[in-house]
């Protein structure tokens, strides 16, 4: 249940089906700029352009075929993983492939209940509403959510005190794509109304040649296979990475050398810009360091890492942490975070004798 912050709003026309006005500022504009063109022609738009992580592709060519045949809205879905691994990807696909519209909104963005009231009312029979950043929506919206996702309808008051009433408004079958970089931050309630929930994975040096090499050939790069092998290994198992790099990579061609993507250019090229063998660059580096160094591999809170690197507690832990625990750099105990043997080895910093 939530309160219209106007009764006026709602009052005359209260009836299933009425819409009520998007708020602009709780749907995310069209993006522009010669970079967000580049991005968004990289984008695989469905199913089969998209690389690596079969068995979520091949669920959910699956359910959708199901979905279709049967004539219905696919069920709810949320997409998991750490940033740049394609959950904003999948769920433009699963709008594509559904052949349904895509609504795109995200979690911050919806302020009030009224805003996102204004979204469900809407939207259409069948449409994708993307969620990004789902789990920093506030209490009191996802608790208007939640009959929402489950028997499609809202309930609100309007006015207040005794004379206050209640209507319900029907909203049309959609489908909810969530994304998260923090399931530990979705609530239970939430988290149980999505019928179909996928952790997205680091992707393999394999899968992110594939990726390098897709992406070189939408942007005219001429690149050889070690060379397309040598960006992947060095893209911390990201495909925005991979492809951030490989224009890194392409600039360098053209400046430095006949614009031919060998592999001696990409390697010369990523050192140049500082993208060590494991993909690690300045940020995680630094993070190393002062593990490994500062702290004398000691195990050390989050805060205490944030300041003494100068990033943000959250980005940290969002950002570079997955991926520096993935290759086992550091790891978690209950005092704190440590460095491993293997990142005084990676820094070539003789580790304390204990
Ligand atoms: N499986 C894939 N195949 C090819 N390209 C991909 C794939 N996954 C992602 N990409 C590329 O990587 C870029 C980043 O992906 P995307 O924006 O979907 O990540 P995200 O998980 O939503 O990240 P964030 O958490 O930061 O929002 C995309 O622009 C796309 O070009
Ligand atoms: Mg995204």
């Amino acid at each position: 249940m939530w309160e219209a912050d106007s009764g006026d709003l709602f009052a005359p026309r209260a009836q299933t089906h009425d819409k009520v006005p998007v708020p602009p500022r709780a749907v995310t504009g069209e993006l522009t700029g010669e970079d967000i063109d580049v991005e968004r022609s990289l984008r695989p738009q469905t199913l089969a352009d998209y690389c690596g992580q079969e068995r979520v592709v091949e669920n959910l060519r699956v359910l959708i075929q199901a979905a279709k045949e049967r004539g219905e809205a696919l069920d709810h879905v949320i997409f998991s993983g750490p940033p740049g691994l394609g959950k904003t990807t999948l769920a433009g696909i699963v709008a594509n492939e559904m052949g349904a519209r895509l609504r795109t909104t995200s979690g911050p963005a919806i302020e009030r209940t009224g805003d996102l009231a204004a979204i469900l009312t809407n939207l259409e029979e069948g449409d994708v509403l993307f969620v990004d950043e789902i789990h920093r929506l506030n209490h009191q919206v996802e608790e208007v959510l939640y009959p929402a996702m489950e028997d499609f309808f809202l309930d609100i008051v309007i006015g207040k005190g005794p004379a206050a009433r209640s209507i319900r408004l029907d909203v049309p079958r959609f489908t909810l794509v969530g994304a998260t970089t923090r399931t530990g931050l979705l609530t239970g309630p939430l988290r149980d109304r999505f019928g179909i929930s996928y952790r997205l994975d680091y992707y393999s040096v394999k899968d992110l040649a594939r990726i390098v090499e897709r992406s070189a050939h939408i942007l005219g790069a001429r690149l050889d296979a070690e060379a397309s092998q040598e960006i992947a290994s060095r893209s911390r198992g990201t495909p925005r990475l991979a492809n951030r790099l490989l224009k890194r990579v392409r600039d360098y061609a053209q400046v430095k050398a006949d614009g031919n993507i060998t592999w001696q250019v990409a390697a010369e090229a990523l050192t140049f810009f500082e993208i060590d063998e494991l993909g690690l660059d300045w940020m995680d580096t630094k993070i190393l360091q002062a593990l490994t160094t500062t702290f004398r591999g000691r195990p050390v809170g989050l805060t205490t890492i944030a300041s003494a690197v100068a990033e943000d507690p959250s980005t940290l832990e969002d950002v570079y942490e997955p991926y520096l625990l993935q290759q086992g750099l550091i790891i978690r105990t209950p005092q704190g975070r440590q460095a491993t043997l293997a990142a005084f080895e990676h820094l070539g910093v003789t580790p304390p004798p204990s």
